[in-house]
């Protein structure tokens, strides 16, 4: 691609002139790659070839250093086109990764002294330990009432915060049918009392009765959801916010930039656990 064929990264945004446009373009050729590989697979496939190309665009997402050179690539025309190729292929990838640890736990018991962490596999650890991030930043009683909007068919947050905090009401809801009926079969079969599966849409759920709730990047559309937590959450409730970062944007759409003033940033996560580049941020509802 020659300087005139560039695409427009300055018409709506100022250019910051430290970032030499080769920068850009260098990252832009190294995503273009990344495409190409994806491109190879229909978008219904999950076989070992798009699993592993999806899982080098992620590894990219993480090692990629130059920031100030991304943060210009968003300004540019196309990079929507790039954000619309990367997501849903990123969710497919998310999911397939859950069938995955679905059948791996459904043929496993569970001991008495073993956690689900214990037996969880590989492919969904990282959706399983990224809660640890938050229990350094919200204390959960046992008293405490938690929803998550989006739980997925395998709830591996949920059982995170099954394994490792007293609290008795861990509400998981999902609006798609077949991901409430795993999420229910799995936690039926490891007898969690405390873990109860909703289907319901985050768009229009009530969440006044919960006083920690979790948003993250995959319930859609954020911003409806945002609206929803702030007509019906109380005043005083812990939002638990996932959002993107850096290359993050790549896959999921970012929220922080039109957070409603409402909402007040409590803390911040220093760590990005997980595969997505994705961030905590604590809010509090005022
Ligand atoms: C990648 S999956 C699971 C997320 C993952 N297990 C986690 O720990 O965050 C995302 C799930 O969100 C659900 N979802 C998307 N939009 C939603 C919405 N508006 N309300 C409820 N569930 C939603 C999808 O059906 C899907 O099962």
């Amino acid at each position: 691609m020659n300087a005139s064929t560039l695409p427009d990264c300055t018409s709506q945004h100022s250019l910051d002139h430290n970032v030499a446009p080769e920068r850009i373009e260098s990252l832009r050729k190294q995503l273009n790659f990344h495409r190409e590989q994806l491109d190879r697979y229909p978008l219904d496939c999950i076989d070992q070839g798009f699993m592993a190309a999806a899982q080098a665009l992620l590894d990219f997402m993480h090692a990629y250093e130059d920031e100030a050179a991304y943060a210009e690539f968003e300004k540019c025309s196309d990079f929507t086109s790039y954000y619309e190729f990367f997501s849903p292929r990123v969710l497919r990838f998310a999911w397939a990764m859950e069938d995955r640890t679905f059948d791996e736990m459904m043929s496993k018991k569970l001991a008495a002294d073993q956690k689900l962490g214990d037996i969880l596999g590989p492919h969904s650890w990282d959706a399983y330990s990224r809660m640890a991030d938050v229990l350094n930043l919200v204390e959960f009683s046992s008293s405490c009432r938690y929803v998550i909007a989006g739980c997925g068919k395998l709830p591996a947050s949920l059982f995170y915060l099954h394994d490792w905090t007293a609290a008795d009401c861990l509400v998981g809801i999902d609006n798609d049918v077949k991901a409430v009926e795993s999420a229910r079969k799995i936690v039926a079969h490891f007898g969690l009392n405390r873990i109860q599966i909703d289907h319901a849409d985050g768009i229009d759920f009530d969440y006044s009765s919960f006083d920690i709730i979790y948003w993250g990047p995959f319930a859609n559309p954020r911003l409806k959801v945002m609206e929803r937590i702030l007509s019906t959450a109380k005043r005083d409730s812990i939002i638990i916010l996932r959002d993107p970062f850096h290359t993050g944007t790549l896959a999921n759409k970012g929220v922080l930039a039109e957070l409603d003033p409402r909402f007040e940033i409590c803390k911040v996560s220093d760590a990005h656990p997980g595969r997505f580049m994705l961030k905590h941020y604590i809010l509090r509802l005022n």
